[in-house]
């Protein structure tokens, strides 16, 4: 099976859409897409790379600031909406969404200054592959900014929603996740902190120069 039609067991199901629908808003814009673009700091000229970037929340706000954004989301509905929302942006030109998946990036390697990722770790299949796409794809002295929102924190304000789901999700263990990240030669710190008011996982990371 591809990693383009991966799926855990939440995606699937009534109950999923309903959910899926209370998170509608949030998908288009979120406090947390806007501090994770805070913590990357797109520069002009930079090209940044938003994995798993679902309708663009953060892609819209990196191209904002000037720098060029490739969006990459396996899911052909949410790059129908992303390329959609595009066309209506002044950065437009400096846009583009491509299918693929974190265990399958669509860019040549070295090519990438900013790399983030919000809200879908949870989703991606493979770690270990795709912390390797990481490290392939960033260019010396990039960086990478990963960051969940911690649903399973007693204090996140969805975790009723996403409480007894945690096992259909893959485990974002941001110690796990800084060693294996550094195992592949890039410097990187994982915590469990508050981004936005909520409790999030991070994983913050360099390739050395
Ligand atoms: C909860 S949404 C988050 C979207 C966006 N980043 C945001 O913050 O609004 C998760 C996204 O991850 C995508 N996704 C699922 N599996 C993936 C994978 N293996 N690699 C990359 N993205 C994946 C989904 O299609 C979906 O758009």
């Amino acid at each position: 099976m591809s990693h383009e039609h991966h799926r855990h067991e939440h995606d699937k199901g009534f109950m999923a859409k309903v959910r899926w629908l209370l998170k509608i808003r949030s998908f288009w814009q979120s406090d947390t897409n806007r501090a994770v673009v805070d913590l990357v700091d797109p520069q002009p000229g930079e090209l940044v790379l938003d994995i798993g970037a679902g309708m663009g929340p953060a892609t819209m706000l990196a191209a904002g600031r000037g720098s060029s954004v490739v969006a990459v989301d396996p899911s052909g509905f949410m790059r129908s909406i992303c390329g959609t929302r595009r066309l209506f942006q002044r950065a437009r030109g400096r846009i583009t969404v491509e299918p693929g998946t974190a265990e399958r990036l669509p860019v040549a390697g070295g090519s990438i200054d900013a790399l983030l990722t919000v809200n879908a770790v949870h989703h991606w299949v493979d770690l270990d592959l795709a912390f390797a796409e990481l490290a392939r794809v960033l260019a010396p002295g990039g960086r990478l900014v990963l960051m969940d929102e911690d649903f399973t924190h007693p204090e996140h304000p969805m975790h009723e929603t996403h409480h007894g789901h945690e096992d259909e999700m893959t485990n974002v263990d941001v110690d796990a996740i800084a060693a294996s990240l550094s195992g592949l030669g890039l410097e990187a710190t994982g915590e469990k902190t508050v981004a936005a008011g909520v409790p999030v996982k991070l994983i913050r990371a360099t390739r050395p120069a």
